[in-house]
């Protein structure tokens, strides 16, 4: 990605010093007429069969570092692979939930598709969704191996508990016994970290006959955990162990949680892990989501990288959503395809909420600023035959007659003058050969929250600078 700069130009001088003029980025544009499109070799849509795990590297400093990988593929220990149109109906469920949470229901008019409204619980609705990345972190003594499922979007850490007094669903790891750890402790409902929960997953707490706080929460979809709230022993690595973390011990735990023992909530709520290891890491984390599911990212909780890395970083301003304490608020401004500011009037942008999310897979942008990008990509895609909409992506390509295909770049400017250039991954989404997808889909409603999903995050280190208020993009941040 190029930062602080314009897209790469387009060859069209006269074109380009118009835009020139009219962006609104600083910097000097143009001076790269580099290319504008990306060249793919068709073999390597396929999905890998085994893992290709990158050497785990120690983090410097004061922060913590952990394997990223997908919830599904050769790298998370098998799991069933669910279909590309299971993971974008379950995206679809997430992002209905996330406007239910987000866009006041005045605004939701009566012509409006808002399908999952009636059977998912408006005020509290998560999914979880397929599409998800999972850490693996220390919990108990004698520390257990659990995996989770991190999620920017949601705020309390819980993972399946025995002896799973109503349900627990299937996963990998055996499922976390409190009666054999001797750093567990119940959290009463009496306390005011058992009240926090009301904000944090948006219930109200309750109260067991021998009070012990009891939390639930709801992922949309039928997805939920209701368990005591606890405090318990939490090890990220063999040097950075938290006591007291306050975390949800699941008694009846149903959903899409594909064998991961439960999440892990890195929102901006003070139950989030954020808030609760804020005085170690500072309320500093990024990762990098693989850019397949055999490869490893990594999800660092404090300062951690090189040099080289932290002069290529770019930070635009994270802001708070003032209907929920949960996201992280983001501000997009342009859309270039090809080198090419799309002509998006303004509003479109102001007019609709905006976050970063690490669990919806496909960004959705306010329909007005889809049907330009569709439309501009479209156009620099002629050559190549049209495939068959796949699920809420409704551009498609049949590559199969192809060994290597050209595709124009895409990328977004965000407030701050950061200019994020996708690399292919975060362009298209191959479901196979013969149907390779435009990664990106519309809203319902110009006034719907638009959602940078974690398609278009894959490979860029992400860095959440929660105590300064800003997101940073570095390129290269894993494979
Ligand atoms: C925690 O509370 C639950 C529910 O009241 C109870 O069954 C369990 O024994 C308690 N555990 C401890 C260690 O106090
Ligand atoms: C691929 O090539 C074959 C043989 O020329 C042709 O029959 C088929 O229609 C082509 N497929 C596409 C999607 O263009």
């Amino acid at each position: 990605m190029g930062t602080n700069t314009s897209p790469h130009g387009y060859g069209h001088l006269g074109l380009m010093s118009l835009l020139a003029l009219s962006s609104l980025l600083v910097g000097a544009l143009c001076r790269e007429l580099a290319s504008t499109h990306h060249t793919i070799e068709v073999n390597s849509l396929l999905p890998s069969a085994s893992c290709k795990t990158s050497s785990s590297k120690a983090a410097s400093g004061n922060a913590a570092w952990l394997k990223v990988v997908h919830k599904h593929g050769p790298c998370a220990a098998g799991g069933q692979q669910p279909t590309h149109v299971d993971i974008l109906r379950e995206d679809q469920k997430r992002v209905e939930t996330i406007n239910s949470r987000l866009v006041p229901a005045s605004l939701v008019g009566p012509n409006r598709v808002r399908q999952s409204a009636a059977n998912i619980p408006a005020k509290s609705g998560r999914t979880v969704g397929s599409g998800n990345y999972v850490v693996t972190v220390g919990l108990g003594t004698p520390k257990r191996d659990l995996t989770l499922i991190f999620d920017t979007g949601s705020d309390i850490t819980w993972t399946q508990c025995k002896p799973c007094v109503k349900y627990c669903y299937q996963q990998r790891e055996p499922i976390f016994d409190s009666s054999t750890s001797t750093s567990y402790i119940n959290v009463s409902c009496t306390s005011a970290s058992c009240s926090q929960l009301a904000t944090a997953t948006g219930n109200s707490p309750g109260c067991s006959s021998s009070s012990t706080c009891v939390y639930g929460i709801q992922y949309g979809d039928q997805s939920y955990s209701v368990g005591f709230f606890a405090k318990e022993k939490l090890i990220l690595t063999p040097t950075d162990a938290f006591d007291g973390f306050m975390f949800g011990c699941g008694q009846n735990n149903r959903g899409l949680f594909g064998g991961a023992a439960g999440l892990l909530g890195l929102g901006r709520n003070t139950l989030s892990i954020v808030e609760q290891t804020a005085v170690k890491y500072g309320r500093y984390f990024s990762y990098c989501l693989p850019s397949s599911t055999a490869s490893t990212g990594h999800l660092t909780f404090g300062k951690s990288y090189s040099a080289a890395t932290a002069t290529a970083l770019k930070f635009t301003p994270l802001s708070t959503l003032s209907q929920s304490g949960t996201f992280y608020g983001i501000t997009i401004q342009a859309i270039y395809v090809g080198g090419q500011m799309l002509s998006i009037p303004p509003s479109t942008f102001s007019n609709a909420p905006a976050i970063i999310d690490s669990g919806t897979v496909i960004s959705r942008l306010p329909p007005t600023a889809y049907a330009a990008l569709r439309d501009a990509f479209k156009q620099k895609m002629t050559k190549y035959p049209t495939a068959p909409a796949l699920s809420i992506l409704d551009t498609c390509y049949d590559f199969s007659n192809y060994t290597a295909v050209d595709i124009p770049k895409v990328g977004l400017s965000f407030a701050g003058a950061v200019y994020v250039d996708l690399p292919w991954v975060g362009i298209m989404y191959p479901a196979s050969a013969s149907r390779v997808c435009l990664a990106f889909a519309a809203n319902a409603d110009d006034r719907d929250v638009l959602i940078y999903g974690n398609v278009q995050q894959l490979k860029f280190e992400v860095v959440y600078d929660v105590g300064a208020m800003r997101l940073g993009f570095g390129p290269g941040g894993c494979a």
